[in-house]
C-alpha cells in the first residue's frame, strides 16, 4: 500500500483527507502536534474506518523533529501538508507566530523530502482578494494578502514555484479551497472550533444548540442580491476527495512541475442564504441580527472550477443542503462526546 503522510491529520480537512485516502486504498500516516486539534480524533477514525491510522505527534517547525519523521516512516509515496495556523484575526496580532510556524514546516519538510515525494500543499482563495471578474480562475492575479495568515499561503505558493523552477522534477499541487464546510456522514468527525468561531457555519451551529446566544450577519449592504456577501462553500468530503485526486494526478508518469487548482463547487451563495438553508434543512430557527460589515471581508467570491475537473478529473458532488445538516448532526454529536 502507498504510503501518504498528512501533516495535520487530525484537524478538520485532515481527518476527512485520512478517511477518503484510506477508501482509496492509500495508507495515511498522520502527524500532528495537537496544538489545533484532539487526540480524540484518531479513535473516531478508527470507528469510521475499522483501522487506527499510524499517528506520529511531532512539531514540524523544528527541524530535528522532522529529521525524526523521516528516519521512522520510510517509502512515502506522497505527502500532504494541512499542518499550519489559520485563525485570521490571531494572524494580525501576531505575525510572527503565523511566520515561523507556517514557513519553517513547510520549508523543513520540503528542505528534508526527497524530491521524488509528491506534495500537496493546502492553499486558499484568500489568495485573490476582492476577484476582478467571477468565477475567479486559478490564472487570476494574487492580490496583496490582507492578514499575515494570508500572507503566509501566497508566500509559500512562491516557495513551491521557485522550488520547483529550480528542481523541475518535483512534483507539487496547491490547492486552493474556497469555504470548507459539512462533516463526515457519521457525524463521528467534523471542525473543532477553539473558543468562539470566526467563521460562519460553527457560529450558526453552536448558536442553534445554544452556545452562543445570537449570530450576528456581517452587513446587508453589499452589492448582493439579498446585501450579504456571497462565498462558494465546499463539503469537506469533497475537499478531502481533491486532496486524493491531487495524488493520484501527480501519479501520472507525464505529470511534473508545479500546478495550482480551485477546489471549490463554482456556486456563490449569500450569507443569508447560507441561514434560510440552514432553517429548512434542519427544521429549526436561528437567532440572528443584522450587523455592521466585518474589517476587511470579501463581497462576492465563487470559483471557476473547470481545471480541477479537466485535468484531475476531480469535481464537488454535495450540495449546500448536505453540507449544512452534516454539519448540524456534528454540532448535536459533540455536544455529548467532546
Ligand atoms: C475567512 C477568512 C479567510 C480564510 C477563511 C478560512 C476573513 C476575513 N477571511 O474567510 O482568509 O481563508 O476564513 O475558512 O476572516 N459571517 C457572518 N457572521 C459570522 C461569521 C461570518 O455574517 O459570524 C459572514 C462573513 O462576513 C462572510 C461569510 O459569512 O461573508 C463567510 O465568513 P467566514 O466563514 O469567516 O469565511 P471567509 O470570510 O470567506
Amino acid at each position: 500500500m502507498k504510503k501518504i503522510i498528512v501533516t495535520g491529520g487530525l484537524g478538520y480537512i485532515g481527518s476527512h483527507t485520512v478517511v477518503e485516502l484510506m477508501s482509496a486504498g492509500y495508507e495515511p500516516v498522520i502527524v500532528d502536534d495537537l496544538s489545533n486539534s484532539s487526540i480524540k480524533i484518531l479513535k473516531q477514525l478508527q470507528k469510521i474506518t475499522g483501522k487506527t491510522p499510524a499517528f506520529h505527534q511531532l512539531d514540524l517547525s523544528s527541524p530535528d523533529q522532522v529529521a525524526k519523521l523521516l528516519l521512522l516512516e520510510k517509502s512515502i509515496s506522497g505527502i500532504i501538508h494541512f499542518a499550519a495556523f489559520k485563525a485570521v484575526g490571531e494572524s494580525v496580532g501576531r505575525p510572527l507566530k503565523y511566520y515561523k510556524n507556517n514557513f519553517y514546516s513547510l520549508i523543513n519538510l520540503l528542505d528534508q523530502l526527497g524530491a521524488e515525494v509528491p506534495f500537496v500543499f493546502s492553499s486558499s482563495c484568500t489568495v485573490y482578494g476582492e476577484p476582478d471578474s467571477l468565477p475567479v480562475s486559478e490564472s487570476a492575479i494574487v492580490k496583496q494578502a490582507e492578514s499575515p495568515y494570508g500572507n503566509t499561503k501566497q508566500v509559500a505558493e512562491e516557495i513551491l514555484k521557485d522550488l520547483v523552477a529550480a528542481e523541475p522534477e518535483r512534483k507539487v499541487i496547491a490547492l486552493r479551497y474556497f469555504n470548507p464546510v459539512g462533516a463526515h456522514h457519521t457525524a463521528l468527525i467534523g471542525e473543532l472550533p477553539i473558543g468562539v468561531p470566526q467563521n460562519l457555519v460553527p457560529f450558526i451551529t453552536q448558536t442553534a444548540i445554544g452556545k452562543r446566544e445570537q449570530l450576528t450577519v456581517f452587513g446587508n449592504d453589499y452589492h448582493t442580491k439579498d446585501g450579504s456577501c456571497i462565498r462558494d462553500y465546499i463539503h469537506v468530503v469533497d475537499l478531502a476527495k481533491a486532496h486524493v485526486a491531487a495524488i493520484q494526478y501527480m501519479e501520472l508518469p507525464d505529470f511534473n512541475g508545479y500546478d495550482v487548482f480551485n477546489i471549490g463547487t463554482g456556486k456563490g451563495y449569500t450569507v443569508l442564504e447560507v441561514i434560510n438553508t440552514f432553517e429548512e434543512v434542519n427544521n429549526l430557527i436561528l437567532n440572528y441580527q443584522i450587523g455592521p460589515r466585518r474589517n476587511g471581508d470579501i463581497e462576492r467570491i465563487w470559483g471557476n472550477v473547470d481545471k480541477s475537473s479537466k485535468l484531475m478529473a476531480w469535481e464537488a458532488e454535495l450540495q449546500l443542503e448536505t453540507m449544512l445538516s452534516s454539519s448540524w448532526q456534528w454540532e448535536k454529536y459533540m455536544k455529548d462526546n467532546f
